[in-house]
Parts: structure tokens; C-alpha cells; sequence
């Protein structure tokens, strides 16, 4: 397997232009994030900014990144539409669960993107969506996660009915579909395949031990009660396989005994009309990310019109449920290098002022690999380092303990700046917005980035935790 290229890999300088992926480039020694210095966000400087310098560390939103991935996708099925002839239209949904925030969840849907949802408060971010007309009628609601009856979840989406007229619960489960039946609404209903993990065989799938889902026995059951309920209609059938499949040819493997059961479920049941492959697209979290995005829509919709051809039933509309793909890119962390430490250690290791294993958990619970550069000093000497947070514990280090990735920095640490980047997607959610966090460390300041219709940076701050919130927090009465 190859090693994830996290950073520069050489104890030389970074030449001056070079340029690591689509949006982090290098001018005057300093990193920037498309035509945003970085390090003048501490250290000041010319061009475009705040205006002002911050402390240490800030949390970079980059609104732009979000459109930018948006309008890509839309860009690339369009494109596969045309080159396959393929008669069905493409539907970018936006899995909230990567990333809830606010300006993120308005700046999809104002790129044009459906909605899609798992738990009860999820309804409600929708409804205040709606309220400020960001969420327009004509948009999709995808309801997926566990809604059993009675739960607020399926009270709240049944009330979001009275609100919006493209409301798709996605049942997981028999015991899901009352809750609609019984309800005086009329409902467009998806279907969710028992389908998640490697499986290239309807039996496989069946087989398989996941708890999402419908085995395919209860998949027709789930579809003849649906079409035998005066209110409800079988619109979407919803098959996802993994997350961050990068194997352009597996991951349309996994989806082929999920398209040959649509198509067999497509001739009993004419409303059927939306294949949603769910999530699993995947996005640069390291430097030698390699996907042919094109290549894959391409080869999906081949699948699906070769498949559909046989059993002779339409293609369908197709759609995809976003969310590491649609927000990991637009998110970053930024650090001071507080001290470097030279102990006998195997490599030297630079400290930086905050927690590493509480802002990104996925490093540290899953061994998940993200970014790391230097925001200044890119035109000096390099070596290998490691990373540690300051908490007290020992997991709290970058690169992850089991990984042989590389990771080099600058060897002048004076007033050394590092960015983690993609980190936008699942990371903030998993460690949790405010609350207290490991070692009782504040939660840092963040920096919303946008453009105006001019294309000028505009900026947005939002504060950090002052300590009282963190005491407070926790229960402490301050006197
Ligand atoms: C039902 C569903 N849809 C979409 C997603 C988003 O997946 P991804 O982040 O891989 O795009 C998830 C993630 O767990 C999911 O459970």
C-alpha cells in the first residue's frame, strides 16, 4: 500500500510557487490558502486579510471550497449525463452529519445542493432553513437514521410535512413505515438496502453483518406494504457501501447487486425513480490523493443503464449523499509550535498549543491521516519531526502511532506557525462544538472566510471559549 503523503517530504526548502494541491500554495516563504496569507493572520503582512493579527490557534471555515466542490460534482455527471446518454438526471444531496454548522448548511443550499438529515435536530436545522427561505419547496429532504415509532425523530419529521412537500423518510426498518402509514400526510418514501461493506454479491450483501438497513427478503416485504398504503409512494431505493472508497472500480462493484435488486424492484414498482448510492465519495485528505471522479460517474451510470437495459425499466435519477466529499477541504486548524524538544527521542518533537487527538479523533481513533504544513519558514531548511498536542497524554501525537508517514517542519521554530487541513468534514463534529474538552483546553476562535459578488475576501469571527465557559461548563459556580 502506498504511504500518505501528509506534507513536504524533503529537508530542503520549499521552492517558492509551489503549489500542494488545488488550494495551498506557496509565495514569499508563506503558505497560502488559495490567495489568503495565513501566517499574516498572526504575523500580519501585505494582501488581502483581516486587518488585524489573532492569537493562536484558529479555526479556518473556507466557505468557498464548499460551492467550489458542489459545482465540480454537478459539473462532472453533467458531463458523464452527456458521454454515457445516459436519461436520468444527477442529485447532489449535502449529508449534513459531516458538518452541521450553520454557514456550512447555508452555504450548500445556496449552491443548489438537496438536503439530507439523520436525527431529530437535524428536522429542526432543516426548519429554520425553510424559515429563511434557504430551503426552497423544490428542494429534496432526505430522511435517513433510525426513526422508530414514537421517536422525535418520526413525530418531527411527520411535523416538517406540514412544512415542505419534498419530505423522504428512508425506511431502514418494518417497524419504520408506521409511523408514516398512520399519518394524514401523503409521504414520498425511500428504502434503505442492507448493503454497507465490500460486497459484490447479493448474497454477500444479505449476508453481511451491518445494522443499516433492509435484508433484501425485507426490502420486497418493506416495498409491498409501502405500495399497498393509500398514503405512501416508493420513490428512492438507498444503497450505500462504505466511506472514502477510493478504488474508483471497487466502489462500483460494491453498488452493482444493489442496482441489479433496484432494477428488479423497479419492475414491480413503477415509482420507484431515484437510486441514491448514499455516501462514500471520496476527497483529498492527503497530498498523493489520486481519484478520477469522471471516470467513476462514468462507470456508474454505464452500470446502471447496462443494468436497467436487461430488465428493461427506466435509468434512474441518481443521487449521492455528500458529506466528507463536500466539506472536508473547507476546514482547517492552525497552530503555534510553543516548543521543540529534543529529549534522546528517536525525532525531535514540536509541541503545538492546543490538542491534536481532541480537534481531529479521527487521528488518533482511526489512525486517519490529514494534511500538515508550515504556514511561514517554507523557504528555510526542513527535518523530520513529530507532532505533539499539550495535553497530558501520550495518543496525542501527529502522525498517528501506528503510521510511518513522514511528517517534516521547518528546523526554525521561532514563531513557527502549522496548519492541519481537510479537516472540515466529521472532524469538529466527533470532538464536539463548545462543551469542555480533553486537559479542560478552550475551544479556539474561527475564522469564517467568504467572498463578496466581487470575489473579495469577506470574514466573519467567531469567539473562542473564555476559561469561565469552560468552568462554568463543568459546574463550577465562579466566585
Ligand atoms: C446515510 C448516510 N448518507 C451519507 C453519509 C455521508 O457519507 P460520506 O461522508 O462518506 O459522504 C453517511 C455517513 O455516514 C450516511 O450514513
Amino acid at each position: 500500500m502506498t504511504q500518505p503523503v501528509v506534507g513536504w517530504e524533503s529537508t530542503e526548502p520549499v521552492p517558492e510557487g509551489t503549489q500542494f494541491n488545488s488550494y495551498l500554495n506557496v509565495r514569499n516563504g508563506r503558505l497560502h490558502m488559495e490567495d489568503l496569507d495565513l501566517a499574516q493572520l498572526f504575523l500580519g503582512g501585505s494582501g488581502p486579510g483581516i486587518g488585524r493579527t489573532l492569537p493562536s490557534p484558529l479555526e479556518i471555515v473556507y466557505l468557498p471550497i464548499i460551492s467550489r466542490q458542489i459545482e465540480f460534482m454537478n459539473a462532472v455527471f453533467a458531463q458523464a449525463i452527456e458521454d454515457v446518454g445516459y436519461h436520468g438526471r444527477f442529485i447532489y444531496t449535502y449529508a449534513s452529519k459531516a458538518n452541521a454548522a450553520e454557514e456550512v448548511i447555508r452555504t450548500t443550499l445556496s449552491a443548489g445542493a438537496h438536503h439530507e438529515m439523520s436525527s431529530t435536530v437535524d428536522v429542526d436545522i432543516a426548519r429554520l432553513m425553510i424559515r429563511r427561505g434557504l430551503l426552497p419547496q423544490d428542494r429534496l429532504i432526505v430522511c435517513n437514521g433510525f426513526k422508530t415509532n414514537g421517536s422525535a425523530y418520526a413525530d418531527n419529521i411527520l411535523r416538517l410535512k406540514d412544512e415542505h412537500p419534498n419530505v423522504i423518510p428512508v425506511i431502514e426498518d418494518l417497524s419504520e413505515i408506521a409511523p408514516f402509514l398512520n399519518s394524514r400526510h401523503p409521504f414520498e418514501v425511500g428504502l434503505r438496502q442492507k448493503s454497507y461493506g465490500p460486497n459484490t454479491t447479493l448474497t454477500e450483501m444479505d449476508a453481511a453483518n451491518s445494522r443499516f438497513g433492509l435484508a433484501s427478503n425485507n426490502m420486497w416485504k418493506a416495498a409491498d406494504y409501502i405500495a399497498a398504503a393509500p398514503n405512501l409512494t416508493l420513490k428512492l431505493f438507498h444503497n450505500m457501501v462504505g466511506s472514502q472508497l477510493t478504488d474508483k472500480a471497487s466502489f462500483v462493484d460494491y453498488l452493482k447487486p444493489g442496482i441489479e435488486l433496484y432494477a428488479q424492484l423497479r419492475q414491480r414498482h413503477p415509482s420507484l425513480s431515484i437510486f441514491d448510492f448514499g455516501g462514500g465519495m471520496p476527497v483529498a485528505m492527503t497530498l498523493n490523493f489520486d481519484f478520477d471522479y469522471a471516470a467513476f460517474a462514468r462507470q456508474l451510470l454505464t452500470t446502471l443503464k447496462e443494468t436497467c437495459a436487461r430488465y428493461h425499466v427506466p435509468e434512474p435519477d441518481v443521487m449521492g449523499e455528500f458529506g466528507r466529499y463536500t466539506t472536508s477541504e473547507h476546514g482547517a486548524h492552525l497552530f503555534k509550535i510553543i516548543t521543540d524538544k529534543e529529549n534522546d527521542s528517536e525525532t525531535p518533537w514540536y509541541i503545538i498549543d492546543g490538542s491534536i487527538m481532541s480537534s481531529f479523533p479521527d487521528s488518533w481513533a482511526l489512525g486517519e491521516h490529514f494534511i500538515v504544513l508550515p504556514l511561514n519558514h517554507l523557504d528555510k531548511p526542513f527535518q523530520r519531526v513529530q507532532l505533539g498536542g499539550i495535553t497530558c497524554d501520550s495518543d496525542d501525537v501527529y502522525p498517528p502511532k501506528k503510521s510511518h508517514a513522514p511528517l517534516y517542519l521547518p528546523v526554525e521554530t521561532d514563531n513557527l506557525y502549522i496548519g492541519f487541513f481537510s479537516i472540515g468534514a466529521y472532524q469538529e463534529m466527533l470532538g464536539g462544538v463548545r462543551g469542555s474538552k480533553h486537559c479542560v483546553l478552550p475551544e479556539a476562535m474561527e475564522l469564517v472566510v467568504y467572498k463578496d459578488e466581487n470575489g473579495r475576501y469577506q470574514f466573519d469571527l467567531l469567539p473562542g471559549q473564555t476559561t469561565a465557559d469552560v468552568l462554568r461548563n463543568l459546574g463550577y459556580q465562579l466566585i
